[in-house]
């Protein structure tokens, strides 16, 4: 049976598994999919060797996507911009590939299970660490009017603005309203925000958080109390999981189904 895996440190509450399970049940893929603990100065070992036994398919996750990236042979162009991978597979020749799904993941979520459209909006993206790296490309592909990056150390979001083509500001000189506001900071992790204008809210303002949780996210609640609807990012962690399911099978399971399994799980 083909073997995959994803690997990271930790990763014995990765879902995963779960996840891939499920897409191989339900497109019918006879297929393995573990768990596997990345050593901090043995990671690039266990790739080769996981590819040397014959495993097809590696998922990459903290804090391992840089290292993954560096020793790939062959990046798909968002790869390259994301500076991440978070997919690996073997080609043909012997070649280890890299790819990264979270970015379009993230936007076939929004698009597709959201149906929000990203054509022509004003995007606010939030933070500029490598999950909004991760994302930029895929974002800007979908053709937006703008997106502007506002992050703490402004910086960082000026350097992401000057290689991606868009604009970079801090939270404090944000001005206006915005169509979309995606959250990328990991300040939610810790349970806070970003110093964020009650001005960048108007009637028509859809949030987007890359965290979830069985909670609404202090994001989303601020989201809330400004009368913006919402979504979090299981949707982001079932589709960037999709879309590395269909480069290893050719196959693109269904992902809505999944989302609303697990967050009647998280209840
Ligand atoms: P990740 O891989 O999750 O993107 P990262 O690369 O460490 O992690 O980036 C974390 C992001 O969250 C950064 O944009 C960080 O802002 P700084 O670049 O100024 O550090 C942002 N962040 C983390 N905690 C934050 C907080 N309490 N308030 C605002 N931004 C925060």
């Amino acid at each position: 049976m083909d073997q995959y895996a994803v690997v990271g440190n930790p990763i014995a509450h990765s879902k995963s598994p779960s996840i891939h399970g499920y897409f191989a049940e339900q497109t019918k893929q006879s297929l393995t999919y573990t768990t596997l603990l990345g050593d901090d100065i043995a990671f690039e070992a266990q790739v080769r060797d996981f590819f040397a036994k014959d495993g097809k398919g590696l998922n990459v996750t903290v804090p391992f996507k840089e290292r993954a990236y560096a020793m790939c042979d062959v990046l798909s162009k968002r790869a390259k911009q994301a500076g991440a991978v978070n997919t690996l597979l073997m080609g043909k020749n012997g070649e280890l590939f890299g790819d990264n799904t979270d970015g379009i993941g993230m936007v076939r979520d929004i698009t597709h299970n959201q149906e929000q459209p990203l054509k022509d909006k004003r995007i606010l993206i939030l933070g500029a660490g490598g999950a909004v790296r991760g994302v930029l490309e895929p974002v800007l592909s979908e053709k937006p009017k703008s997106v502007t990056i506002a992050n703490r150390t402004v910086e960082k979001a000026q350097a992401l603005a000057d290689h991606f083509g868009c604009l970079a500001s801090s939270f404090e000189a944000l001005e206006g309203e915005f169509d979309i506001i995606i959250n990328g900071t990991s300040a939610s992790l810790s349970g806070s925000l970003p110093p964020l204008k009650d001005e960048l809210v108007g009637a028509q303002t859809w949030c987007y958080d890359m965290m979830y949780g069985a909670e609404r996210t202090v994001f989303l609640q601020w989201a809330h109390e400004h009368g913006a609807n919402g979504a979090d990012g299981l949707g982001m962690l079932v589709g960037q999981a999709a879309e590395a399911f269909y480069l290893w099978r050719q196959v693109r399971p269904d992902t809505a189904s999944l989302v609303s399994i697990m967050r009647q799980q998280m209840e």
